[in-house]
């Protein structure tokens, strides 16, 4: 076979060469665009500019961009087979579609320039200091621009790829082509194919908008230090690396048949995979083993299996996140798992979302209520790499697995091999179906029928803006509100004066359960269902009226009557403007209530991710607050607390906005030891949580810096992780920023919002001390105290490390 490909390489050679030859040499005398020349996007009498032989075609394409929301007719500037019936694009200026109207011209001045129909230019071909004379479409699909005093050209399409290689183009080290993202959307997707500075050619996921390396899952390992290595794809249809003249590693495994015979091109696809295409140039059947047909073939596919060569902890897999791959003649075909549905219909590859809830941990989520909750079954199937937890042993079969499963909220589903059950949380990465997996996959999903019941996150009703934010939804809620009819200072002086005639030893006041019954006409208005428990909207019979949140804890056991009291003691002694007050307490037989202020503005998610968010300046101060908030809880109040659930459901904020945390000091009281070991009663929503719980780490205070490194980005951005990571993102919120972060594109950060795009320096600051919260390795993160020394300017905010970079553990 071999011999047989050099054979007819060297025919091959032997008969083009002087064409070559011609072709290289020719220079001036390609030139059929003169100085002065325009072609224009749509509109009649716009031929494209053709190469000499006719072969391709140089000029604008309509755009047919699916998920577009303004629907006019987009053009890019292409360059494309003329002659086959597809007209396959082969280059295009990917990043600057245009509308109708604009144009491309070769300016009186040399220069190549697109503008829009406004007459801006949007684009400029980069030719350094010297001007061309003319341009020239070449018959092997570059497009050039030709100073007729340089043999070099001055421009060409062929060193400026997107995701397709040409017989004749070379790419050089640091060169990449970079894959679309769907079929049909042009725009950079998140595979490349690298030729590195080391010699090694890599296909690879990247993050974006960084393009740094995420993973490389295919490699000629052809490492070489100070080589000149080069990918060629020579006349005869033969991709390979050279080096020094020489012929150091063969992409090409088989001769795919001369070039006077069949057209080719080699792309990396918007599904990650290098596949060389050819097509008879006429359409016969050439021999008994070719096929008929007019259609591109496929002739080799690099790697041969995408599903299982992308695979790796960070980063969703070849299929995004929650989907799972089924390999078909090299092909991915990526599937959702019942119950879920495709981010992009028309781009299966970038993953599957929950047609559910995301489950929350919280007391009302679908998932609590173990009735409503079922498993689907695929055979053959595993996501591997995200299990947190491993129960194996002889006693366990599927049922025992699935109850495993039930009894934990993080879990969104467990695979089962026979003897072993691994528990997964969101989002399933690296799925992938196949014959030889011997795993069966329990996904866990809500019962059909009550889907539809499920609250929704985000059902906000205008009236009562605070009452039915909290009411609407089933995030929010915890401790809230009431009282704003009483004048701020009348109200501080009411509480001291109640403080001083009825505290008691802890500092707050013990209510019977008679009068917090009265207080809320006997629990009749439900505010909400928080993370411990029901909070009522009740009145206190003081002088003037004094509305306030009253907490039902529905969790405690019996014996923890002493430790209740110690507790609330402590909350009682927390005093800090940052923190919701505790105003008192009931402990009567079975009942277990916490009394506390209202406030009026709502929770910090409402404010966030509502309708109207809270401008720039008003977003640094409450992130100053709640870093303040949680420094007393952690350094400065007597008993040290870890909040364990901070996230912007639980930050109220007052009539003029200051930030107020609630909730702390309960995870302590209702956590034992015991279940914390385990930790599958975790209480939260799982984007806040720190990596450490899913680990066997201790739970320290670093925790809360993680969460609320967390809430900060969320603050800068007005983007909630939760639904970010949910959405048609293919990264975390986390990762995305970082990579905002370190391209220097933090204006992407905050678009549309004026006032932080003038105050750079500050979201930047900001974005440092966020990334430097988020690290994965606990140690690394800094103390709150810190965090708010950076946030208040006192301290220097040094240069943050990716924060994904895996410790060994
Ligand atoms: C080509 O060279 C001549 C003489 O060296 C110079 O006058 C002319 O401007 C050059 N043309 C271009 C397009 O650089
Ligand atoms: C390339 O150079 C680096 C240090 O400069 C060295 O660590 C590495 O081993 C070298 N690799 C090869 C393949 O020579
Ligand atoms: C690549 O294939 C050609 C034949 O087409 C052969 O001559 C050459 O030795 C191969 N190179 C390597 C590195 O195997
Ligand atoms: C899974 O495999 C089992 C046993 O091989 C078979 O009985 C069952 O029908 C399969 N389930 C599905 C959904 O194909
Ligand atoms: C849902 O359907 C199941 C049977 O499929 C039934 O037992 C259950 O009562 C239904 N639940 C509701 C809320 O309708």
């Amino acid at each position: 076979m071999i011999y047989q490909a050099a054979k007819f390489r060297l025919i091959f050679f032997i008969l083009v060469f002087p064409l070559l030859l011609s072709i290289l040499v020719a220079g001036q005398s390609d030139c059929r665009i003169n100085l002065g020349r325009v072609l224009s996007a749509g509109g009649n009498n716009n031929p494209p500019w053709l190469s000499p032989s006719g072969e391709f075609a140089f000029g604008f394409r309509p755009l047919s961009r699916s998920s577009s929301d303004n629907n006019e007719d987009l053009f890019l500037l292409s360059i494309w087979f003329d002659k086959v019936p597809e007209q396959t694009i082969v280059w295009s200026n990917n990043d600057h579609p245009v509308e109708e109207g604009s144009r491309i011209q070769l300016t009186n001045e040399g220069e190549f320039i697109l503008y829009n129909s406004q007459g801006h230019e949007v684009w400029k071909a980069e030719t350094g200091s010297q001007r061309s004379t003319c341009a020239a479409m070449l018959d092997s699909g570059n497009f050039v621009l030709i100073n007729g005093n340089s043999s070099n050209y001055m421009w060409e399409s062929f060193n400026m790829p997107t995701d397709t290689f040409l017989p004749g183009q070379r790419l050089r080290m640091g060169g990449r082509f970079t894959s679309r993202l769907s079929e049909t959307d042009y725009a950079d997707g998140r595979f490349q194919l690298r030729m590195q500075r080391d010699g090694n050619l890599v296909l690879c996921t990247i993050f974006l908008p960084t393009e740094d390396v995420n993973e490389r899952y295919w490699a000629s390992e052809t490492i070489r230090n100070n080589s000149d290595t080069e990918l060629v794809f020579d006349e005869a249809g033969f991709i390979y690396l050279e080096r020094g003249n020489e012929n150091i590693f063969n992409v090409t495994k088989k001769y795919l048949g001369s070039r006077q015979e069949f057209y080719y091109f080699a792309r990396i696809d918007f599904d990650g995979v290098f596949r060389h295409y050819n097509r008879p140039r006429r359409q016969y059947a050439l021999d008994a083993g070719s096929t008929c047909g007019s259609d591109w073939r496929i002739a080799q596919t690099t790697p041969e299996d995408i599903c299982t060569a992308v695979m790796r902890d960070i980063g969703s897999g070849a299929c995004g996140y929650n989907s799972y791959c089924v390999n078909s003649n090299g092909r991915p075909n990526c599937l959702c798992p019942e119950g879920y549905s495709p981010v992009d219909p028309l781009a299966l590859h970038r993953g599957c979302r929950p047609n559910f809830e995301i489950p929350s941990c919280q007391q009302n989520g679908w998932e609590s209520n173990l009735e409503f909750v079922e498993f689907k079954e695929l055979n053959n199937t595993d996501w591997p790499l995200t299990d947190y937890e491993l129960q194996t042993g002889p006693g366990i079969d599927k049922e025992r697995c699935k109850e495993f499963c039930l009894l934990d909220c993080f879990c969104a589903a467990a695979i089962y091999n026979g003897n072993s059950c691994w528990k997964k949380k969101f989002p399933l990465s690296n799925g992938r179906q196949s014959g030889d997996l011997n795993r069966i996959a329990l996904i866990k999903v809500p019962k059909n029928n009550v889907t539809s019941n499920c609250p929704k996150a985000k059902d906000r009703s205008t009236l009562v803006l605070v009452i039915s934010v909290f009411l609407g939804s089933s995030l929010f809620l915890n401790l809230l509100l009431l009282i704003a009819i009483a004048v701020a200072i009348f109200v501080v002086y009411q509480r001291k004066l109640m403080n001083l005639q009825s505290a008691d030893t802890y500092g707050v006041r013990r209510y019977t359960y008679k009068e917090l019954h009265e207080a809320t006409d006997g629990f009749r208005q439900q505010l909400g269902r928080g993370s411990f428990g029901t909070v009522y909207k009740g009145v206190l019979t003081s002088i003037p009226k004094k509305y306030v949140a009253i907490k039902k804890l529905d969790k405690f056991e019996k014996e923890g009557e002493k430790e209740f009291t110690a507790e609330v003691s402590a909350i009682g002694r927390t005093h800090h403007k940052n923190l919701v007050t505790l105003l008192g307490y009931c402990d009567e037989g079975n009942h277990r209530l916490l009394v506390y202020e209202y406030m009026s503005n709502g929770s910090l998610s409402g404010l966030l991710f509502g309708i109207s968010r809270p401008r720039w300046n008003q977003r640094k101060q409450i992130v100053l607050g709640i870093a303040s908030g949680l420094t007393y809880l952690h350094e400065e109040c007597s008993s040290h607390i870890i909040h364990c659930d901070v996230k912007p459901q639980n930050i109220l904020l007052d009539e003029s906005l200051t930030p107020k945390i609630s909730d702390f000091g309960l995870a302590k009281l209702l956590l034992s030891e015991q279940s914390r070991a385990a930790r599958t009663h975790i209480r939260g929503t799982v984007g806040y949580f720190a990596p450490e719980w899913f680990r066997k780490a201790s739970i320290t205070v670093k925790v809360d810096v993680y969460s609320f490194g967390v809430v900060l980005l969320e603050t800068i951005c007005c983007m909630s992780s939760v639904e970010f990571a949910m959405g048609d993102q293919e990264e975390a919120l986390i990762d995305w920023v970082y990579d905002c972060y370190s391209k220097k594109k933090l204006n992407m950060l905050v678009e549309n919002d004026e006032e932080a795009k003038n105050d750079m320096g500050s979201v930047e600051k900001l974005v440092m001390v966020a990334i430097w919260c988020i690290q994965e390795d606990p140690s690394l993160r800094p103390s709150m105290k810190r965090v708010t020394q950076m946030l208040e300017g006192v301290v220097e905010v040094s240069v943050p490390p990716r924060p994904s970079v895996f410790s060994s553990s």
